[in-house]
Parts: structure tokens; C-alpha cells; sequence
């Protein structure tokens, strides 16, 4: 039995999607820029899950900019921000996926802009009052850019009161939702949000597709220059059968919202469970088993299990076809560790073994039975 609890790396694409890749592909070969009958197919390929993303999220078609996933998308919107808002400082937090605090990095080095990050908790949470004490503290132009849901921890940030508090001060605000688009509803008319980015791999999507959220009249110019693709913001022929794919795997993650997360939460809520049982010491890093402000596809756990012993365990749950993530604050092939993980500054004894375990809709209780009791024997 191989299962599969590393769904916050990446998902299974779901069934339908493969096969609307796969007719798109048969059916059109055309390049959307073409003026004659194959382009103008193509296009009307892409125009449409323009249209049916937007729809999703209710935002308006042309503010869906595609990319080629989350990665691009963050440093789509922190570039451009910087290169043609007048934006001069970034703030952001120590728990952001590298996509945003090594592009932040960049983002110095290249224009000299300033960046700030404001303070987490033992648990993860963002300290709104030192945000805004930062947003107080200077009147450079700023961009905020806090992330949705942890990829880590599973945190949810509130973004209609972090929205605010930025417009408040006349900062921008952007959100990596990688995590988040597909898993929770969003309305993109009513929330303060100016720049979104998103992954169709995270929702059962294809992998190197994605999208930005772009608001109306924002100003942001091209990042990617080349042709007028994507309206000049990001040039390069577009990966149709992948933006169909990706429109797809939205509309299918949205049909059955509800129901789809009421299974994945009762996954989680009996691994928290079964886990518990197992080990009474058992440590959740960050608000994974607080269920009103984590998501409900993911658990970041530290087990009580000695030094030498904790060496071999994703071995051998890999060994027994378990697939999750190590999340220790120090990983073998990474000198340095999961920076999340050692921002959280909890007493957690470091030489814990830390492991990130994501579901889906593709799992079931008896998976979590199976690694319960693959983890009794070891
Ligand atoms: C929160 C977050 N942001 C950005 C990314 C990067 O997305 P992509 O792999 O599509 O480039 C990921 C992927 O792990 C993520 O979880």
C-alpha cells in the first residue's frame, strides 16, 4: 500500500483534468498569438479559463495574469511592485516561503529597496500590532506581502484584517496563496487584497502553470518581456492544455468544496488522534491542531523519538511507502533546516524529528490507520 501524505509539496492531478489536458492537446496545437483558424482556437482555449478562473474567485478576467506557477508569480508582483509602484520597502515575515524572502533578497541587492519583517510568535502567528507599528514608522511606499496558508504549519492569515490595516496605511497588499486557492473560497471584489499568486499543482492541477492576481489599473508593467502575451505583462507563447488544466482543477476543486473538506478535515482531525494516542508527548508546530485558524490538509508534528533513532525514520516510512515531509529545524541535504520551523523559537527539544504530513481528498482514515501502525514498528 503506497500512500501519499505530501500534498502541500504537490497533488495528484485529478481525473477529469488529465483528460481535459489530454483532449486540449489533441485538439489544438495552434499558438494563441496566430491570427489564422489554429491560433485563434488556441486562444479561445485560453481566453475562456481566463474567464472560469476569474469566475472562481470573482475577480474580473483581465486581472488573471498566467504564469508559470507560484514561484514566478511572487516575484512577478514583489518586482514589478518595486520597478513600477515606486514601491521602496517590503514587509513581509520570517515564515514566507523562499519564493517571496529570497526575491525580497534580490529585490534589495538590485534596487536598494528596504524590507522589514514582522514578528511571529512561538506558534507562527503574525503580530498585527508590530505590523502596523511598521506601517507607522515610515511613509516610504510599501508593499506587505503575507502568505495565506503556511506551507509549513498550516496557518491562516486573516486577510480581510490584513488587507485593511495595509490600505489603512496606504501600503499594498499581496498574498501568496499557493496554499490557500482551491482549498478556501475567495471573493476578489469584496477582499483588500491587490495582488494574489497561485499554483494549479497545489489543487490538483498540472505542475509549471499558475496565476497572479493582478487588480484593475494597478499600474504593473511587464516582468517577462518579449511579445504581448498576457498583455504585455508576461511575454512567452502560453502553455494552453496547462491553463485549461489548471481552470478545470479550479472548477472541480470549488464544485464540491464543502463535502471535499469535511472528508480531508476528518482525515486530519483522526490522524491528531490516532497520533496522540500513540504518542502523549506529540507536538504540533505551529496552529496545525488549532482547526479554527489552520488548514484542514495539513499537521507539522514533533515526535519524542531519540537522536540516533530519529535519523532513520523517514527511511523508513519511505521504506513501508509512506510519502511525507521532513520538517525538522535541521534537515539532512539542507545544512540549514526549515527557516520556518526555527523562527518558531518554541521549547520543542531541537533534536526532535519534525514531519509535515498533507492530505488530500485521494486520502482515507485507513492510510492514517497504516502509518500508525508502521510507526508502532519502528
Ligand atoms: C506557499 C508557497 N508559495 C510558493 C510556492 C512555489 O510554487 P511553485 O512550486 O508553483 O513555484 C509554494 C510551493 O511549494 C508554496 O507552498
Amino acid at each position: 500500500m503506497n500512500i501519499y501524505f505530501d500534498n502541500a509539496a504537490t497533488t495528484p492531478l485529478r481525473k477529469e483534468v488529465i483528460s481535459t489536458i489530454s483532449e486540449v492537446m489533441e485538439a489544438c496545437f495552434g499558438n494563441p498569438s496566430s491570427t489564422h483558424a489554429f491560433g485563434r482556437t488556441a486562444k479561445t482555449f485560453v481566453e475562456t479559463a481566463r474567464k472560469g478562473i476569474a469566475k472562481q474567485i470573482s475577480a474580473a478576467p483581465q486581472e488573471i495574469i498566467f504564469t508559470s506557477g507560484g514561484t514566478e508569480s511572487d516575484n512577478m508582483i514583489l518586482h514589478c511592485a518595486v520597478k513600477d509602484l515606486g514601491v521602496k520597502r517590503i514587509i513581509s515575515s520570517p515564515i514566507e516561503h523562499h519564493a517571496i524572502l529570497h526575491a525580497m533578497e534580490a529585490l534589495e541587492q538590485l534596487f536598494g529597496i528596504t524590507t522589514a519583517y514582522v514578528k511571529t510568535d512561538e506558534k507562527g502567528t503574525v503580530d498585527l500590532e508590530h505590523l502596523e507599528m511598521l506601517l507607522k514608522s515610515d511613509e516610504e511606499k510599501t508593499l506587505v506581502s503575507l502568505m495565506h496558508v503556511n506551507n509549513e504549519i498550516g496557518n491562516v492569515l486573516d486577510l480581510e484584517k490584513v488587507g485593511s490595516l495595509c490600505h489603512e496605511y496606504n501600503a499594498y497588499f499581496h498574498t501568496d496563496a499557493v496554499q490557500g486557492i482551491g482549498h478556501f473560497t475567495f471573493d476578489m471584489e469584496k477582499l483588500p487584497v491587490d495582488f494574489l499568486s497561485a499554483a494549479a499543482h497545489k489543487f490538483h492541477g498540472p505542475k509549471g502553470v499558475g496565476f497572479s492576481f493582478i487588480r484593475k489599473d494597478s499600474g504593473l508593467q511587464a516582468f517577462i518581456h518579449g511579445g504581448a502575451q498576457e498583455r504585455g505583462l508576461r511575454a512567452g507563447t502560453e502553455s494552453v492544455h496547462n491553463i485549461v488544466g489548471m481552470c478545470k482543477a479550479l472548477e472541480l476543486a470549488y464544485e464540491n468544496l464543502n463535502e471535499e473538506r469535511k472528508e480531508v478535515l476528518a482525515v486530519k482531525t483522526y490522524f491528531i488522534d490516532q497520533i496522540t494516542t500513540l504518542f502523549p508527548e506529540v507536538q504540533f508546530n505551529g496552529l496545525c491542531n488549532d482547526l479554527t485558524q489552520s488548514t484542514y490538509t495539513l499537521v507539522n508534528i514533533a515526535l519524542p523519538i531519540p537522536e540516533e533513532k530519529a535519523l532513520m525514520l523517514d527511511f523508513h516510512l519511505d521504506l513501508n511507502g509512506i510519502a511525507c515531509s521532513k520538517g525538522s529545524a535541521c534537515q539532512s541535504g539542507s545544512q540549514s533546516g526549515s527557516h520556518v520551523l526555527r523562527s518558531l523559537r518554541s521549547n520543542r527539544k531541537e533534536e526532535w524529528p519534525s514531519l509535515r504530513f498533507s492530505f488530500s481528498i485521494l486520502n482515507s482514515k485507513k492510510e492514517v490507520d497504516r502509518l500508525i501502525e508502521v510507526l508502532k514498528d519502528f
